[in-house]
């Protein structure tokens, strides 16, 4: 996996928690610390999941707690910051959501060997939206944490439920 999910992940520990825990959480994983941080290297799968293990274990939180902070963190912050093109063509949740298999697959054409998760999608009625994730990495609860940073990002409500481990429903609420 592309190295700028371990970089943005260490950067919300970074400010979340501090720089003296993000340095716990990277010799607990037994990484290479500048690879995890150079968001064009290649981070092994199995790595970026020591990566992940080792945050629980050091902050304590659940999956779906650091999820949820990722996520936020990625879609408030990093996303703006390191994709600013890509974000700033979406105008609300609904429309960047339903276009992330497209930026997806823009972003396999960018890096060479990225493959990033794909997206089916749904509508169960006006408001409700059901996704299938589909990537061999099941990492559908960091999609939930990233959809739930969508809705923060537009200020928005939102309500994102696991359904199983390749669906998730999105609730929309009118403004
Ligand atoms: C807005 C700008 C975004 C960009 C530019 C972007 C790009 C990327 C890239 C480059 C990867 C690494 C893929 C690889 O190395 O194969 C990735 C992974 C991932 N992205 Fe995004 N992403 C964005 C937003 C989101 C959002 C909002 C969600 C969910 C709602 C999401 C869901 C995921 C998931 C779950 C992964 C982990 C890999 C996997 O499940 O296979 N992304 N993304």
């Amino acid at each position: 996996m592309k190295g700028t999910i371990s970089a943005c992940l260490l950067e919300m520990t970074d400010v979340r928690y501090g720089a003296a825990v993000s340095q716990t959480i990277v010799e607990a994983s037994g990484l290479d610390e500048f690879k995890l941080r150079s968001p064009l290297s290649e981070i092994p799968d199995s790595d970026f999941m020591k990566l992940l293990g080792a945050t629980l274990s050091t902050t304590k939180k659940s999956l779906e707690a650091i999820a949820d902070e990722f996520g936020e963190f990625w879609c408030c912050t990093y996303a703006p910051r390191v994709y600013k093109s890509v974000v700033s063509t979406f105008k609300n949740s609904r429309d960047l959501l339903l276009g992330l298999d497209k930026v997806h697959v823009m972003m396999t054409k960018a890096y060479k060997n990225a493959h990033p998760p794909r997206f089916d999608y749904q509508w169960q009625s006006d408001n409700l939206l059901k996704v299938t994730y589909k990537s061999d990495r099941n990492m559908i609860d960091l999609y939930v944490g990233l959809a739930r940073g969508v809705g923060k990002y537009f200020k928005e409500r939102l309500v994102v439920r696991k359904v199983d481990d390749s669906t998730v429903t999105i609730q929309f609420f009118p403004a």
